[in-house]
């Protein structure tokens, strides 16, 4: 019988959508189910991304299209980048991919041989991990607990930088934690990669556009703009216009990491569709008062989430500055029973799993990103939703003994 690859013994599913199935599962046997689990935004994009898809659609070529990305597409992604204090880079900097996701993967590919060594913060996105396994690179996990915001340290980069990683994976605004750093902080981490220059760095700021207040987004090329000769910037179309399922992301980089991601579209997916490609550039280059309302409206989400969780004695949870995740340290639980189920709690599994089973909200255990003491809320639902499910999250640690 012959076998799979060898790397499918290291290919995990997304313990994500393992939480998101089950939740799914529940609801289709009728049972009264919140999701707090899956990061989606929760809205559609403007009218105008529609209306640019069925205008392509009226003018579909029905032919295969460039694999760095449609010219309208790269030329709205670079007024975007000026917008955000980017500028003077070219198409040839440029290239798409099926969402971040498939970028990050591969700039893995494009970046890491095997046996070689990313480092990145500690919590993290789970599929940073699981990417790092499949293409069997070492991960160097930068523990950021509660106790310091969840942020890494200059400190901390410089001893990581130290052990000459070949690439560093920055996530600002942060999944799972909200986390977004200010401007002092982004300029003394890059202060610090400056004094690096054996590594790569790949910037997921997926989540540039949803920040609260005035923290504002910044970005290690605003202070030390001479970094981009070995900086990738990763960006993503799902979370910031409501469009995750239309698949689209982007990355700045080096002319020569640019054309390796082109290489592998072209041996990988050709190109993303043509109608996807008009959506995206309408999304991009058109109006954002979709984003700039769905901004506010996560931000108030994001202070009825902390109000709920400050009820809750012993659950500390650092406050979030943007994307649409809370991620509360529960370790507080720990040791005790749900007295009215009778289901001990000893880890974060245990109570994202009695959350489910006993109150029906589904959160994502926060060892799914290499913090065991937490659990991540999602919380882009319905406020009606929201404060339901706040409420039963409440009830639920009232009821530990
Ligand atoms: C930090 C981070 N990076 C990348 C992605 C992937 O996004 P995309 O939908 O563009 O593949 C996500 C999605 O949840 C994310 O949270």
């Amino acid at each position: 019988m012959p076998q799979l690859a060898k790397r499918m013994g290291r290919a995990k599913p997304s313990a994500i959508m393992a939480v998101a199935e089950k939740a799914k599962k529940l609801k289709a046997e009728g049972r009264d189910i919140i999701s707090f689990s899956i990061g989606v935004p929760n809205f559609l994009p403007g009218e105008h991304v529609y209306a640019a898809a069925r205008e392509a659609l009226s003018h579909d070529s029905g032919q295969y299209g460039s694999n760095r990305g449609s010219d309208a597409l790269l030329d709205a992604f670079l007024k975007h980048l000026e917008g955000s204090g980017l500028p003077g880079y070219t198409r040839r900097n440029l290239c798409v991919g099926v969402g971040a996701k498939h970028l990050l993967y591969n700039l893995a590919e494009a970046l890491l041989d095997a046996g070689d060594t990313i480092a990145f913060a500690t919590p993290y996105w789970t599929t940073y991990v699981d990417i790092a396994d499949i293409l069997e690179a070492k991960t160097l996990l930068l523990p950021c607990p509660p106790e310091q915001n969840y942020k890494l340290t200059p400190a901390q980069l410089d001893a990581a930088l130290a052990q000459k990683p070949k690439v560093f994976l920055f996530n600002n605004p942060s999944n799972p934690t909200g986390m977004v750093y200010s401007k002092a902080e982004i300029e003394a981490l890059a202060a610090v990669v400056a004094k690096h220059p054996d590594t790569w760095v790949v910037l997921d700021d997926i989540y540039n556009r949803l920040v609260f207040g005035d923290i504002g987004y910044h970005n290690f090329l605003h202070s030390q703009p001479q970094l981009r000769e070995r900086t990738i910037v990763v960006d993503s179309l799902s979370k910031t216009y409501g469009m995750p399922g239309w698949r689209v992301g982007l990355i700045a980089a080096p002319e020569s990491v640019a054309q390796a991601v082109v290489t592998l579209n072209s041996n990988h997916i050709t190109n993303i569709p043509e109608v996807v490609s008009a959506a995206a550039t309408a999304a991009l280059s058109g109006p954002q008062d979709v984003t700039t309302g769905k901004v506010a409206e996560f931000a108030a989400k994001r202070d009825l989430v902390l109000d709920a969780l400050a009820k809750i004695p012993g659950v500390v949870c650092p406050r979030p500055e943007g994307a649409f995740y809370a991620f509360p340290d529960i370790s507080v639980a720990f040791g005790k029973t749900h007295a009215g189920s009778g289901i001990a709690i000893d880890s974060d599994v245990d109570v994202c799993n009695a959350l489910l089973e006993v109150k029906g909200v589904a959160c994502v255990p926060g060892s799914a990103f290499g913090e065991p003491r937490a659990l991540r809320i999602s919380y882009t639902c319905s406020t009606p939703q929201l404060t339901d499910g706040m409420a039963r999250i409440q009830q639920f640690f009232a009821e530990l003994v």
